[in-house]
């Protein structure tokens, strides 16, 4: 039998995976040295193996069929628009896409006035400025920290991932618009959907059993 491969997205996305994993009859234990470098681990009895990689990349494996399934943000999967099946909304890694910035950049965004926005995500703040504000914006692509742009004035307002909201609170900004809901999201590459079908549609089913439990 070969092996079904899972593109985890590392840290604690890939935790709560696992955890999820385990109760619906997945396991491998070597996953569980969280000391160790390696990338790549196996589980020879149910024949799965199982990477970690870099939430952005999960997409470009999966599209690829280097990896058959993969487990990250829905940001991540809006971002990187790759070909692939979104097959189950896993309900951890909740947070929310939003627009956010100093409180007097909320006028900006009632005028269709041309304004600079600073993400990590130009695709998703693209299209909601686009076409859902039809605003005409200057998208400024950013890798992290994005809380500086209005900071430091490279940008009026950011599109940015918003979980527990303090790190706009220590940098005096606020929620100013939300763009969308984010969670964790399992996604099939479209061969080994087809190819694989009863073992994929065996995880989906078993993992959506312990969801709904
Ligand atoms: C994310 C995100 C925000 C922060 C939001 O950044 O880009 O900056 O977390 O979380 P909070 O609402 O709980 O404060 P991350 O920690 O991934 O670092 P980065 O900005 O360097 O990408």
């Amino acid at each position: 039998m070969q092996y079904l491969t899972i593109a985890l997205t590392k840290g604690r996305l890939a935790s709560q995976t696992m955890e999820l994993f385990e109760r619906a009859g997945y396991y491998c234990e070597e996953l569980k040295d969280k000391k160790s470098r390696r990338l790549v681990f196996t589980n020879e009895e149910q024949k799965l193996r199982f990477f970690l990689s870099k939430g952005p990349d999960v997409p470009t494996y999966v599209e690829y069929g280097a990896a058959d399934i993969g487990i990250t943000g829905a940001d991540i999967i809006m971002e990187e628009q790759r070909r692939c099946h979104e097959v189950l909304d896993l309900g951890f890694g909740k947070c929310r896409m939003c627009v956010c910035g100093p409180g007097e950049a909320r006028a900006l965004l009632q005028h269709h006035e041309m304004i600079r926005v600073a993400s990590k995500y130009p695709n998703i703040a693209r299209d909601y400025f686009y076409n859902r504000k039809h605003q005409t914006v200057d998208i400024i692509k950013l890798n992290g920290s994005v809380e500086l742009g209005p900071i430091v004035e490279l940008a009026d307002v950011i599109v940015d991932i918003v979980e527990t909201g303090s790190t706009l609170q220590a940098n005096r900004l606020q929620v100013l618009e939300e763009v969308c809901r984010i969670s964790a999201r399992m996604i099939v590459n479209p061969v080994s959907m087809q190819m694989k079908t009863e073992r994929v549609r065996e995880m989906i089913d078993r993992l959506r059993d312990c969801l709904t439990e």
